[in-house]
Parts: structure tokens; sequence; C-alpha cells
């Protein structure tokens, strides 16, 4: 299987890489810090038939959709590179235009990006996967995650209707809800993550999802239902509980 993972310099996307090294597979990484790329490429290239890196920054179109031009033929691509504002405590802090900008070309535009010189390629195949790495973030806005949150739920509509109209074609789109898993992201927040997963585990469940074709797969499970459970709750409980965590 020909796979390009970006995002693949650290936390998921890095373990995604390690996870599909294996027989066959031919992988593309793709990030910015070309060091990280390159070391994770001499760890794995024995491991599979290839290892190609992609040395770019997801948000300058141009340039990204140059280089992903090259490639000829792919059987998955899962849209991982992805990027959150930490949350801040202080009382006084509104994000800046320019931070909300900056996270949802990352998390947001980058996709359609790559998925503009992909799709056609996918359907000129008539096979293809595309993987998108939401957040179960995306089903709930606490206070200090509301742009992260915000720019998973637009790639939640995105990828939906992106299934709906490309299936007919063969070409079969997955959506990952996970929780806190351990990467460089979570090691910026300084509160406690429920349900913590550590980067291995999290990452098998994500590869399992992708094997089976899961139109969308939320998980870990308990944490999920807390959150289908708060927003069932009237607005105004649900309010007084948020606030209380927050
Ligand atoms: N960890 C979690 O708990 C969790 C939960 C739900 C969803 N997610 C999602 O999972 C994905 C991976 O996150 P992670 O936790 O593994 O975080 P991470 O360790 O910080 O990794 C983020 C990756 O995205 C790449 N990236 C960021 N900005 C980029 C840019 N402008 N151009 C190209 N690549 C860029 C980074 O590479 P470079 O810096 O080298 O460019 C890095 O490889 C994200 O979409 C995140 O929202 C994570």
């Amino acid at each position: 299987m020909k796979i390009l993972i970006t995002g693949a310099s650290s936390g998921l996307g890095e373990e995604l890489a390690r996870q599909y090294a294996h027989n066959d597979n031919e992988l593309i990484f793709l990030a910015r810090r070309e060091l990280k790329l390159y070391a994770l490429r001499k760890e794995l290239y024995e491991k599979c038939k290839s290892v190609e890196v992609i040395v770019a920054d997801v948000t300058e179109f141009d340039t990204l959709q140059k280089k992903l031009s090259q490639i000829k033929s792919l059987d998955m691509v899962i849209l991982n590179a992805g990027v959150s504002l930490g949350h801040s405590s202080d009382e006084d802090y509104i994000p800046t235009i320019a931070e909300f900008e900056k996270l949802y070309r990352v998390n947001v535009l980058s996709t359609h990006a790559i998925l503009e010189v992909l799709l056609p390629l996918f359907k000129a195949q008539k096979s293809g996967k595309i993987v998108f790495i939401s957040s179960l973030a995306s089903l709930f806005s606490m206070p200090s995650s509301k742009v992260y949150s915000s720019s998973k739920r637009a790639l939640n509509a995105y990828a939906e209707g992106i299934r709906y109209k490309y299936n007919k074609y063969g070409i079969k789109v997955i959506n990952i809800l996970p929780g806190f898993i351990k990467s460089e992201l979570t090691d910026k927040n300084d509160f406690n993550m429920p349900f913590i997963l550590d980067t291995e585990v999290g990452v098998a469940k994500i590869v399992k999802a992708i094997a089976k074709n899961k139109r969308q797969y939320i998980f870990p499970l308990r944490f999920y239902l807390i959150i289908k459970l708060l927003n069932i709750l009237p607005n105004f409980l649900r309010e007084k509980i948020v606030n209380s965590i927050n």
C-alpha cells in the first residue's frame, strides 16, 4: 500500500509511520522538520518497500500542491498534520486573529489544498482512502479550546461532504476522533487529561479502525459516552458543569 502521512515528524503521525512500516508498504512522510523526517526514514526504510520524504509547510499551499502533484499513484492519505493553541487559564486572554487564521490554515484549509490535488488522482484510479484526523474536541467545545474545537468540527462537516460526493468513485473516507493521546501537542497541556492513551496504544486503535474502513471512529469509548451525555443535558445544566470544570 502506498501511504502519504502528513505531520509524520512527531506524535501520532510519527507513530502511524512506525506502525505502517512493514511488508510492501511504500510510505511518504510530510512535515516541516526535515531532520526528524530523515531520522524516521533512516529508522524505517528497511522495514518496508520504500520511504520518501516531502519537506513542506502545509500552509504554503502553492508549494505544497506543486510537491504533491509529483505523486502519480496513492492508496491512502492520512491528513494528520494539526496544531492547537494550548489552553490558557488567563481570564483576559483572547486568541488573536493571526493565531486563529494560522490554526485554520493548518487544521482545515490545508486538507482541501491536499485533496484538491489528490481527489482527481483517486477518482482516476477509482480507489483511495482519505483519513481525517479530527478530535473528540470537535463534539464538545470547552472555553479554552474553542478555536481548536471549531476547526475540528469544520473538518467533520468537510469530511462528511467529501464522503457523500466521492463514495460512488470507490473512494473511502474515514474520520477519526481521538480523545487525548500522548504527543508533543498534549505535552503542552498543563491540566489533567482524562483517559489519556500512550501514543502506541492510541495509534494502534486508529490503524485498526482504518483497516476496518470505519466511516467514523471515536475513542476512547468512556470519554465519548461522557461527552454524549453532556450533549443531551439541558443547556443550563451543561453550562453549570462546564463552568465548574473550567
Ligand atoms: N494528541 C492528541 O491527544 C490528539 C487528540 C485528537 C486529535 N489530535 C490530532 O492529531 C493530529 C496530530 O497531532 P499530535 O498530537 O500528534 O501533535 P504533534 O506531536 O504536535 O504533531 C503535529 C504534527 O503536525 C505537523 N505540522 C504542524 N504544523 C504543520 C505545518 N504548518 N506544515 C506541515 N506540518 C505541520 C508537525 O510537523 P512539523 O512541526 O515538523 O511541521 C507534526 O508532525 C493533529 O491533527 C491533532 O489535532 C491529537
